[in-house]
């Protein structure tokens, strides 16, 4: 999978994608490229936003530098179709099977914008010719895109098939557990336990020194369904 992000700062990459599981695959399994947007400056200046029509506080990044920016991007893609995503409070909301979904695709293009927002031309053009997705990783507001690029990227890389040690893995993780008859279910995940088994006057459940695998995954569904009742029961549908 090839990830390019379109960016004002891409000196901010790979960052801590560089570490652990996804660090040790970056030029294997994975590939990470950036396009720098003030390179598309049209001005001698490098600047790349001006002042929004209609007042108002803040700059708007001009459309033609965005749109200069994101075709360079796609002239990494000669033979396939990348999703296209723009990092944005306005976008839907992000979840593991949106990670899922994407990491379907033999290729991403990441648009992090900053300051009030991009001009909103381009971004229409974009959705309309390019299919892109707006995406937000939650209900509040980052300085820019940039972080919420690295939150995507991470949480898709652990469906891309050999980058976690143990392919099952991201399938047996909060969000994603599999019930005693197989089937997933969007649970967050059981607590785990390992050795000691006492530490500081706190014991390790019994059942689960019990060796009886049946009663094992019992109890894990069960504490996964009363956690997510007590702290996400909108995940159950209340
Ligand atoms: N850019 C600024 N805030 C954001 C958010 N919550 N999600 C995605 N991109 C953003």
């Amino acid at each position: 999978m090839l990830i390019t992000i379109v960016t004002l700062f891409p000196e901010m990459f790979p960052g801590m994608l560089a570490y652990s599981l996804p660090g040790k695959q970056l030029g294997n399994l994975w590939d990470l490229k950036t396009v720098n947007i003030r390179e598309f400056s049209d001005n001698k200046w490098q600047k790349v936003d001006d002042t929004p029509y209609g007042g108002g506080a803040g700059m708007v990044i001009k459309p033609n530098i965005i749109h200069e920016a994101l075709t360079d991007a796609l002239k990494n893609y000669p033979n396939n179709e990348p999703a296209i995503i723009n990092m944005t409070p306005r976008g839907r909301l992000f979840n593991n099977a949106t990670a899922r979904n994407l990491a379907e695709y033999d290729g991403l293009i990441i648009l992090c914008g900053r300051y009030e927002g991009i001009d909103q031309r381009v971004i229409d053009h974009w959705i309309q010719h390019h299919n892109m997705q707006e995406i937000s990783i939650g209900d509040y507001v980052l300085f820019g895109g940039e972080v919420a690029a690295m939150v995507i990227i991470e949480s898709c890389l652990r469906f891309v098939p050999g980058i976690m040690h143990n392919e099952d893995s991201p399938e047996d993780e909060s969000f994603c557990i599999k019930d005693i008859n197989g089937s997933r279910v969007d649970l967050l995940e059981y607590p785990q336990y390992t050795k000691p088994v006492s530490w500081s006057g706190y014991d390790v459940p019994s059942v689960l020194l019990s060796g009886n695998h049946a009663e094992i995954a019992k109890w894990r569904i069960e504490q996964a369904k009363q956690i997510t009742r007590s702290v996400r029961p909108d995940l159950l549908g209340h």
